[in-house]
């Protein structure tokens, strides 16, 4: 086993260790940072019967004297409250303590929820990102944000915690469906643009990923998320880089009631919308447009909306970030490299259609 090393210097700082075959080490990668006497894994009702054994095993091997699992049905309408207070009821059952630790195994609904209930049992406690889709390695289980949804908004109650060691192994591709490597290219195509254009040019020469180039992918991505959530943390200016897409893709998802498009295929919409827009501007270097839809297109994401934008530009003004009449839309210079643009909310109309 080798794993890439890659710090994260955050307020309180962690290692992401990223390779091949790291989830039978699991146990002995989390006991170089951990002394506690229980583990609690959290997982889905998908990723448990694949690899919740390995990991408990290897925990059990590294020392640890109570191993829990603790499995929920999977998908994003289980990322709620009532999910977490099971949480709670079952580590007051197994007598954790401020001294344990919380493992989520999985994709993003495990490690938002997990690092939550990590984040507010008893103030507090240790816990580890493993994540096992390609959303949550190159995005959600990086930069402390945990939480819930609630009927009037995704990801409404939260804390930021972050976890003390990420454990990536890329080899948990290889069972994740692949409508979600699809979703998840989303974000690698969004990683690339607003930091990468060396990612970005990778992506458009080389169409068959061996393990050895989804590794470097995903470390890219790791990278891009780590060095932005370094500079800021707690969301107040850097951080925003990573909505490229977002406004208009959680506008469209909104609209349609979250089920009618997945969050990357609404994001490369978002992204494809707003970069032919700033092009029109005159706010991105020419040719920016076609060159990004022509990836999206290779790795099977939409670039025009399945409604079009007329539809859900209200939703876009009733954005949750469009705060005091504007919103901070981001946008690409160029491939690779992102700035924020203040927009007034009068003016959305024309940016984003004129
Ligand atoms: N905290 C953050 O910063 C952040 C950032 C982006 C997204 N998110 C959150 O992440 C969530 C989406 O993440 P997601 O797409 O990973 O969703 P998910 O956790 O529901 O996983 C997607 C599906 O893949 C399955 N799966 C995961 N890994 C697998 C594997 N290796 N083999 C087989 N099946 C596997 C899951 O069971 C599920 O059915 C959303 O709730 C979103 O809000 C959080
Ligand atoms: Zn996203």
């Amino acid at each position: 086993m080798e794993a890439i090393r890659i710090p994260v210097r955050t307020g309180r700082p962690y290692d992401i260790l990223l390779g091949r075959g790291l989830l039978t080490h699991a146990g002995a990668l989390i006991r170089e940072v951990q002394k506690g006497q229980r583990a609690f894994i959290v997982c889905d009702s998908n990723v448990g019967p694949l690899y919740a054994k390995t990991v408990s095993d290897s925990l059990v091997r590294a020392g640890y004297r109570t191993v829990s699992v603790f499995t929920f049905p999977a998908g994003e309408k289980y990322k709620r409250l009532e999910t977490v207070t099971h949480m709670y009821t079952a580590l007051a059952r197994n007598h954790f303590d401020r001294h344990d630790v919380i493992v989520a195994l999985g994709g993003g609904v495990t490690g938002d929820m997990a690092g939550f209930a990590a984040a507010t049992w008893m103030r507090g406690v240790d816990f580890v990102q493993i994540p096992t889709s390609l959303l949550a390695q190159v995005d959600s289980s990086i930069g402390g944000k945990t939480g819930v949804d609630i009927d009037e908004g995704k990801n409404m109650v939260g804390a930021f915690r972050q976890p003390i060691r990420v454990i990536a192994d890329i080899d948990t591709l290889s069972t994740l469906p692949q409508e979600y490597v699809t979703d998840g290219m989303g974000e690698v195509v969004k990683s690339a643009c607003i930091r990468d254009r060396e990612l970005l040019e990778l992506l458009e020469r080389d169409c068959a990923f061996s393990p050895d180039l989804l590794t470097d992918v995903v470390r890219r991505c790791m990278l891009v998320k780590c060095r932005i959530v370094e500079n800021d943390e707690h969301e107040n200016g850097e951080r925003k880089l990573l909505n490229f897409g977002h406004t208009l893709g959680h506008a469209l998802e909104k609209h349609l009631n979250y089920s009618g498009i997945s969050h990357g295929c609404a994001v490369a919409v978002g992204m494809a919308t707003i970069t032919a827009a700033s092009e029109r501007q005159g706010l991105s270097e020419p040719g920016t447009a076609v060159r990004l839809c022509a990836l999206l297109k290779k790795f099977g994401l939409p670039t025009t909306p399945p409604v079009p934008l007329s539809v859900y530009l209200e939703a876009v003004k009733a954005d949750k970030k469009c705060v005091g009449g504007a919103v901070d839309l981001v946008v690409l210079k160029r491939l690779g490299e992102a700035v924020v643009c203040r927009v007034k909310t009068e003016e959305i109309d024309t940016f984003l259609r004129g």
